[in-house]
């Protein structure tokens, strides 16, 4: 994408349906046998056309309808599915890792390659494995692909995790769904997508009960019936747009945004003295003569600071004043992209695994290139703030996460295109 910088962004912008809640919710789907499970607002991208091919090559039959207000995707699932993931399709997307779960507890079985690192650090899936053995599976991994299967049901149990990850709690609540008695998971995930795949469980018939400290009660069931939920909006591109804003010194106004879910992100943007204004479902930044604070953030697991917003904060204070910290303490690496915006200007030391950010009063446009989607959006945003352009390269790696960025972009003044 080319970028030509310097340009106030205006107007107003959509957010798309979460793209980490339609992952986890679209595999729900599997736990049905000759239903059907309907859900609205799911977005277009990449990783979900991804997941469509998978769930298709196990034998569900997906409709899309885009041409909708509220885009629709309706799984119809007959009354036999294969279990076995293909190679090619798994290794696209991490997320095939949400496969484990649903297909292990109606088919008793599974053979998934190993979901593919990226470059923000290893991303294994071992406790996600844990929590299946405890339910009472057999679990295999040879030569890359895991092998697992289950002699009747998976049964019901309590399971602590020894991370709350977001995976990890997706996969075991959908296999608490269909095992023998009620599994009660403590130290899970609070992502609002969590709280989304709750919803979308109660709907096909599954009786799930989170608890505010971190746990979470379900019932198996011996058969789930046709569903309907809709996915919530996506937290991580509103945070985009609204610091892309910010960065821009612009008056934008972003639509479809709970406020709750980007509570930490408000928080350390009023913190730093950024200008904007916060209603039922909309975000507003204003220009602002200053610039913003020197602050201090640390990525943690929900309610925290998220680590999918990092990077788009550091660019947002590498054009601050003072000197900022970020710690990442959610990934191992995921820092690739400040010697990226250092090629535009910017000021990023990385000490293990805090980035210090020295404000600097403008960036330069320059080629870069994008490492994961979070970089790509961080490194597009100061490309929009740039005096100049900036071109950056590997946008697949973006259009897995943003939806029809370029149009967004260009609806909100700003003078894109793609190369
Ligand atoms: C989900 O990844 C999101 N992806 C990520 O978003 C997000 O960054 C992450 O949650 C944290 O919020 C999807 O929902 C598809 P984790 P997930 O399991 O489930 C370690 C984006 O930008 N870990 O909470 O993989 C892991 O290595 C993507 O949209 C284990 O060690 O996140 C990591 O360091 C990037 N063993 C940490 O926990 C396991 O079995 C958090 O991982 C599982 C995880």
């Amino acid at each position: 994408m080319k970028i030509i910088g310097g340009i106030p962004l205006k107007g107003t912008v959509k957010t798309q349906g979460a793209k980490n809640a339609a992952l986890t919710v679209m595999p729900v789907c599997l736990l049905l046998r000759g239903g059907i499970l309907t859900l609205d607002n799911v977005p277009d991208l990449y990783d979900i056309n991804t997941m469509i091919e998978i769930l298709r090559d196990l034998g569900v039959e997906v409709e899309i309808n885009r041409e909708l207000k509220d885009p629709q995707m309706i799984f119809k699932v007959p009354d036999e599915i294969k279990w076995e993931v293909s190679e090619t399709l798994a290794r696209k997307m991490r997320g095939s890792s949400l496969l484990l779960g649903p297909l292990l507890a109606s088919c008793g079985q599974i053979s998934l390659p190993l979901p593919g690192g990226c470059s923000i650090g290893a991303r294994p899936i071992d406790l996600h494995l844990k929590g299946l053995k405890q339910m009472g599976a057999e679990i295999d991994v040879q030569n890359g692909v895991v092998h697992a299967k289950v002699k009747g049901r998976l049964r019901g149990r309590r399971i602590y995790l020894d991370f709350p990850s977001v995976g990890a709690t997706e996969n075991l609540m959908m296999a608490a769904s269909l095992a023998q008695g009620e599994t009660i998971l403590e130290n899970i995930a609070r992502e609002p997508e969590i709280d989304n795949l709750a919803d979308v469980l109660r709907s096909i018939g599954v009786p799930v009960e989170l608890e505010g400290t971190g746990g979470v009660r379900i019932q198996g069931v011996d058969k789930v019936h046709s569903g309907r939920e809709r996915v919530i909006p996506d937290r991580i591109e509103a945070c985009t747009y609204i610091l892309a804003g910010v960065m821009t010194n612009g008056h934008i106004k972003v639509e479809d945004v709970v406020p709750r879910h980007i509570d930490a992100i408000l928080a350390k943007l009023e913190e730093s003295g950024a200008k904007f204004k916060v209603k039922k479902n909309t975000v507003e930044t204003f220009p602002s003569k200053k610039r913003l604070h020197p602050i201090s953030i640390k990525t943690l697991p929900y309610p925290g600071f998220p680590t999918d917003a990092q990077p788009q904060m550091a660019a947002a204070l590498s054009l601050g004043q003072g000197v900022s910290t970020i710690e990442e303490s959610v990934f191992q690496a995921r820092f690739l992209y400040a010697q990226e915006l250092n090629r535009m200007g910017a000021d990023i030391k990385i000490a293990r695994d805090v980035a210090v950010i020295r404000g600097v009063q403008k960036l330069q446009g320059a080629p870069v290139r994008a490492t994961d989607l979070r970089a790509g959006a961080a490194l597009i945003m100061a490309g929009l703030a740039a005096e100049g352009e900036t071109t950056v390269d590997d946008m697949v790696h973006v259009w897995r996460g943003y939806e029809a960025i370029d149009k967004k972009l260009t609806s909100l003044g700003a003078q894109v295109e793609l190369i």
